[in-house]
């Protein structure tokens, strides 16, 4: 059985999105289950849920575990593949997609005020800090939508880790990475790197953000469905990591 597009918009609707709504979107397909026109149709649903006034904005990831100094990323805006999925691939297709050019953690957005958000993602300071798509989408009021993923897919925790300066999530020399822009010119700059092999526990504070009524649980298809307000969020994952850093980090 194939959920139609009208079926998603639905279930996007009981979730609480609305026409004008900020969307950064993180998904797994597979545990939605098979969609009309796939990865595509599905994100042609979320464009219609967020309507002519809204943004949707997709991670479209490049960067890897092998990034360092010595191994430094290559990102071509138009040919770098992403490892986020297939939503996010059929994201940056759509010809009115703007992806932005930072070379490790680059998002697709497509709507009103998409320039904005994207434009000088790769001169900031951090990947996911201030100055990016995830703290610029936080700023006005947007929301993050995990669809068939738990909060460990939820990108903007690294934005609360960035600020609350974690010292386990940086590598210590940034790299001079090298970004082919949609003119096809290359340009050399410096970033720094995720640091890779730490593993968190980003689940342990959805009680909180439930309990706060920030964040909703729904279904969209097969697939459980979390829609968070991302400002509020932020809030309490860097009240809890401005008293110990190590909160959300699995221990032995
Ligand atoms: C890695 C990840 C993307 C894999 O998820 P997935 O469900 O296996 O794959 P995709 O989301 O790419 O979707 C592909 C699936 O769409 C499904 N699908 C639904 N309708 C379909 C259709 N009409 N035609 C084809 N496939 C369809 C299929 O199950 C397909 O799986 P297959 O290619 O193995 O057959 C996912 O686990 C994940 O981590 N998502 C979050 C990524 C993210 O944002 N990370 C941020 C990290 S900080």
């Amino acid at each position: 059985m194939y959920f139609s597009s009208e079926q998603i918009l639905d279930d996007l609707r009981d979730l609480g999105i609305n026409s004008g709504d900020k969307l950064l979107v993180h998904t797994s397909l597979s545990k939605v289950g098979m969609v009309d026109r796939g990865p595509r149709g599905f994100v042609e649903s979320i464009l219609k849920a967020v309507g002519q006034e809204g943004l949707a904005v997709f991670p479209t990831f490049t960067g890897t575990s092998k990034d360092s100094k010595e191994n430094p990323p290559y990102f071509d805006v138009l040919e770098t593949p992403a490892w986020t999925g297939k939503v996010p691939e059929a994201a940056r297709a759509l010809k009115e997609a703007i992806r932005s050019l930072h070379p490790t953690h680059s998002v697709a957005a497509i709507g009103k005020g998409a320039e904005e958000l994207t434009t000088g993602h790769e001169c900031v300071d951090t990947p996911c800090g201030e100055g990016s798509p995830f703290v610029l989408l936080a700023k006005n009021k947007g929301k993050i939508l995990l669809v068939g993923v738990d909060h460990n897919s939820n990108t903007t925790f690294h934005t609360a880790e960035e600020y609350a300066k974690c010292p386990f999530h940086m590598l210590d020399e940034p790299a001079l990475a090298t970004i082919v822009d949609y003119k096809k010119e290359k340009r050399h700059i410096t970033v720094k790197l995720h640091r890779w092999g730490t593993e968190r526990n980003f689940n342990l504070l959805e009680d909180e953000f439930i309990g706060q009524r920030i964040e909703k649980i729904g279904k969209i298809g097969k697939a459980k469905c979390r829609l968070i307000e991302a400002a509020p969020m932020l809030e309490i994952i860097i009240s809890y990591l401005d008293k110990d850093p190590y909160y959300l980090v699995v221990k032995g």
